[in-house]
């Protein structure tokens, strides 16, 4: 033929094509050096593409691997609040080789960790990429940039402790700085927060946290690097200044308007809602050492949050799914998606946005610019999931994955 012979086929009963939501059956998918070759129908496979590593789920719906945008994978979910400040960097990088598999085995191939202390991230992602442990692709933030008292600051120890974290910055210079320490030590995207959040001590959901110089400094530099940028945001002040600056993403969005909606329509800006953690914080949140004032700050955000989320699908903005897991348990990340359908989405599009959107929100390409996941296509990373059953008729068949493939190897 007139290219390399494929180092193993996939056959597939049903394979779903993400982007039109179309399923094409008796599908081949040929594989090399990780990538996808060719798709196409079984019967018009030629006899030189037959290789002997097959791997057949003709008896499954197949469909690209799913993308959690937001994920913390060195975060131990059962140690919130002082349960925290124990916990190096590498102990949560030791906890993170567990909660990585786990998010594989949920059927997550790929996840945008937007947030970790002393580089615990990086080193997770590559020991994944070097094969020392089993996990999804990681892209990642390092640290997450804030003011003085903000989201990402430790905020639970008086000043004589002098605890600081390494993301603060307090000026158009030093955010600039932080995002260049960030780029050095291996991030490949920027996580700032521009509003308080629930979970930091003292900080308030509603107050911006940056001007708007700083965030614009931020975004410039993180854009003259190469890499996106995501910002926190509740309120409704920070999550706006924030998609003026420039920013790709807004995380939770939680207190989100009209304005909002048509300001995000018009810069293309994607909202990254986590709907399903609420019920973990106020279920579970205070066993795990959560902090009163922080489950106090749930009971306003989260109804209000899953709402605005149905007004967000409403209005047709860009949307990607993103679940803050590691605030709850690793491998339910999947859970979200019958919430998001509760809410408002149809399953195809709860589907596109842990797939497609989120790659698009990811902009992760190939030496060839091919897009490297969220999608089956020639030039993808062979990145895949099976489950029995048609997800569009019931998403809740992503809860629990059979079948889970990276790389064009089966992992699971
Ligand atoms: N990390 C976020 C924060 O502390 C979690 C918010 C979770 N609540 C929610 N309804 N999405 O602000």
């Amino acid at each position: 033929g007139l290219y390399a012979a494929p180092d193993r086929l996939i056959l597939a009963g049903q394979l779903l094509d993400v982007r039109t939501g179309e399923l094409h059956s008796q599908q081949a998918i040929l594989i090399k050096q990780q990538r996808i070759q060719r798709i196409t129908s079984i019967s018009e496979l030629a006899d030189n593409e037959r290789p002997a590593d097959v791997l057949d789920l003709t008896g499954y719906t197949v469909l690209p691997g799913l993308i959690d945008m937001h994920v913390h994978l060195t975060s131990n979910p059962q140690k919130h609040g002082y349960r925290r400040l124990n916990d190096t960097p590498t102990r949560q990088a030791l906890f993170g080789v567990t909660a990585a598999q786990a998010t594989l085995d949920a059927g997550f191939t790929t996840v945008r960790n937007v947030g970790a202390s002393g580089f615990a991230d990086v080193d997770l992602r590559d020991a994944i990429d070097e094969g020392d442990i089993v996990g999804p692709r990681m892209r990642v933030a390092g640290h997450s940039i804030c003011i003085t008292g903000g989201h990402c600051d430790n905020n639970l120890l008086p000043h004589t402790y002098k605890a600081n974290s390494f993301g603060v910055a307090n000026s158009p210079d030093e955010v600039r700085a932080r995002v260049r320490e960030n780029m050095k030590y291996g991030a490949n995207v920027i996580k700032f927060t521009a509003t308080g959040g629930v979970l930091s001590r003292n900080t308030d959901v509603n107050a911006s946290q940056f001007s708007l110089a700083e965030m614009q400094s931020l975004v410039a530099e993180a854009h003259d690097r190469g890499a996106r940028v995501a910002a926190h945001a509740h309120g409704l002040h920070g999550m706006k200044r924030a998609i003026e600056a420039g920013v790709d993403s807004i995380e939770h969005a939680s207190f989100l308007n009209d304005d909002v909606l048509a300001l995000a329509a018009e810069k293309g800006t994607y909202l990254v809602m986590d709907i399903y953690v609420s019920d973990y914080i106020l279920g579970e949140g205070e066993a795990a050492g959560i902090l009163p004032e922080s489950l106090e700050k749930e009971r306003h955000v989260g109804q209000l949050q899953r709402e605005n989320f149905r007004r967000a699908v409403v209005a047709g903005v860009n949307m990607a799914f993103g679940t803050d897991a590691g605030v709850y348990t690793h491998g339910q990340n999947g859970r979200q998606l019958a919430y998001m359908v509760e809410w408002g989405m149809t399953s195809l599009q709860a589907i596109q946005s842990a797939t497609v959107h989120a790659a698009d929100l990811l902009h992760w390409y190939s030496d060839e610019g091919k897009q490297n996941v969220g999608v089956l296509e020639p030039g993808a990373f062979a990145d895949l999931i099976a489950v029995q059953g048609n997800p569009l008729q019931d998403i809740r068949l992503l809860e629990s994955i059979p079948v889970v493939v990276k790389g064009g190897q089966r992992v699971k």
